[in-house]
């Protein structure tokens, strides 16, 4: 049997060229993820994470951006330098992405409803009907009013129904890998925790596994096994989430964790900085 994880990649690195500047935006960048894991990417604005993402299904416009170093395998099957056709048959069906700009996987020229359905219908053709499909995938994101949003287009939906709607679009695909960039940033708290748990749900259903890009430690520690911390295009710590959690090693991962709002914290917290701005 083997052992081999259904994603690994290795020493992977991109840089960016413009003129004769060359910006290294990821280096040596390497982790595994199993089916049914969860690994949540941290790190400060800029430090390679959606860039490291994007990479591996070949997503990066290439000039500027060239993967210069490593290996990217899913179940084995080598994804960087693969063709064009063939990453194309990855992208959706194996590995899809929430990007982390809601505008930028939505075409403003079709209607949501259609947008899925093609999805549905390029990555799961077992779906004989695809209005069903789309329609429960609208319901999956707890969008109440599912045939009014297919019906509508991006530009006539908020942020936040347009971030669903992506979400909605990621998940009808059923892909091995999902690689969430910031998912649920443009959302309020409630519906925040409501899509985190349905990709719980998909996740412990179909053993999906999750890289999730997120600045907030609160869904890391309640989400992720494992969690790597990235700055200036290196991974600078991994581990356990509980480990790292506990015993964080660099400051910008100490700095993170202080920052997750605990029950009983908050008043006194805020009680401080009242006193600070108090006039003596
Ligand atoms: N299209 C591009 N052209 C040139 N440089 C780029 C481009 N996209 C990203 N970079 C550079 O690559 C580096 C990593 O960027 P990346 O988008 O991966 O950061 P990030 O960790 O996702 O940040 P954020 O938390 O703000 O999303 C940055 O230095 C950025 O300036
Ligand atoms: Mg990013």
């Amino acid at each position: 049997m083997s052992s081999e994880p259904l994603l690994q990649v290795r020493d992977l690195g991109v840089t960016f060229r413009s003129g004769s500047r060359t910006t290294v935006a990821a280096t040596g960048v390497s982790f595994d993820l199993g089916a049914g894991e969860v690994l949540a990417v941290v790190g400060e604005s800029g430090s390679g994470k959606s860039v490291s993402s994007l990479a591996l299904t070949g997503l990066l416009p290439p000039p500027p951006a060239c993967v210069v170093t490593g290996s990217a395998k899913l179940s084995g099957v080598e994804l960087i330098g693969m063709d064009e056709a063939s990453l194309s048959r990855v992208r959706g069906r194996r590995i899809a992405y929430i990007f982390q700009e809601p505008g930028t996987s939505l075409n403003p020229v079709y209607d949501i409803g259609f947008q899925i359905g093609e999805a549905v219908r390029l990555h799961r053709p077992d779906k004989k009907d695809v209005a069903a499909a789309v329609r429960r995938a609208l319901e999956d994101v707890r969008i109440d009013d599912p045939g009014r949003v297919a019906r509508s287009y991006p530009h006539e939906l908020s942020g936040g129904m347009q971030q669903r709607a992506m979400i909605a679009m990621a998940l009808a695909c059923r892909p091995d890998v999902l690689v969430a960039d910031e998912p649920t940033t443009a959302l309020d708290v409630t519906i925040q925790k409501e899509i985190m748990d349905l990709l719980a749900r998909i996740r412990a259903e179909k053993r999906m596994a999750i890289l999730l890009i997120t600045h907030n430690f609160g869904i890391v520690a309640s989400f992720a096994d494992h969690v790597q911390v990235m700055r200036n295009g290196r991974i600078v710590e991994h581990g356990r989430t509980a480990e790292v959690m506990g015993s964080p090693r660099d400051d910008y991962t100490r700095g993170l964790i202080a920052c997750i709002p605990r029950l009983g914290q908050r008043r006194r917290r805020l009680t401080t900085l009242r006193e600070e701005l108090r006039p003596r």
